[in-house]
């Protein structure tokens, strides 16, 4: 049987990783076999792209931003998701295509057609079973990403490109009610597993 997609989604500072981890450790107590992967990144050259995208001395315009992320992406697909999902494994991505949407579409502006024709072109019909958005106010993710290291050439952006960012998930999670599940991020820890839970039991059944 094919494997099920996850992939998670948050502003920076939205605590992706914690919860990612412990949605694993879920379902492999479950009994499901699962892959934790990422993006931009999660293949040699992935990896390669995205040490450009973050890297905060790198100019570029917000196209070449959004085409780098969408070539790490058709690299991930073909080399990482698919064959797993094709084996019966679970993959779970911290980010994916709703990610490009939100910082390219929402936080850089950039044409919403662009990124549908990219979309179609790199995963044609394919898609999440389900995005977990974890919302979180601006001020919260920043407050988190303060905490844990340099900022990067994302989190060195203001607030109100990150205002963008949140409502561009937000109307995302609108346009796909069934898909993307919003969770309440500022929640106690124990809160956000039972709402993480809550969105996958209808794949987990
Ligand atoms: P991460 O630090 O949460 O792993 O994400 C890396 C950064 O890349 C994050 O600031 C969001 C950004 N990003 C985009 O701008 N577009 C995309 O399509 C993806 C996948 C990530």
């Amino acid at each position: 049987m094919r494997g099920k997609f996850i992939t998670l989604e948050g502003i920076d500072g939205a605590g992706k990783t914690t919860h990612l981890r412990w949605l694993e450790y879920f379902l492999k107590e479950r009994g499901e076999t699962v892959i934790i992967t990422r993006e931009p990144g999660g293949t040699p050259l992935g990896e390669a792209l995205r040490g450009i995208l973050l890297d905060d001395r790198q100019v570029m315009h917000a196209e070449t931003e959004a085409l780098l992320m969408f070539a790490a992406r058709r690299e991930h697909l073909d080399k990482v998701i698919l064959p797993a999902l094709s084996r019966g494994t679970w993959v779970i991505s911290d980010r994916f295509t709703d990610a490009s949407f939100a910082y390219q579409g929402g936080g850089r502006r950039l044409s919403l057609q662009k990124l549908n024709e990219l979309e179609c072109w790199v995963q044609g019909e394919f898609q999440p079973d389900v995005t977990l958005y974890l919302d979180v106010s601006i001020a919260s993710g920043r407050q988190r990403t303060s905490n844990i290291k340099q900022a990067d050439r994302f989190e060195k952006e203001q607030d109100e490109f990150f205002r963008r960012v949140r409502e561009a998930y937000l109307e995302r999670a609108k346009k796909f009610p069934e898909r993307i599940r919003v969770i309440d991020a500022n929640q106690s820890l124990e809160d956000v597993r039972r709402s993480v839970e809550k969105s996958i039991a209808t794949i987990c059944a």
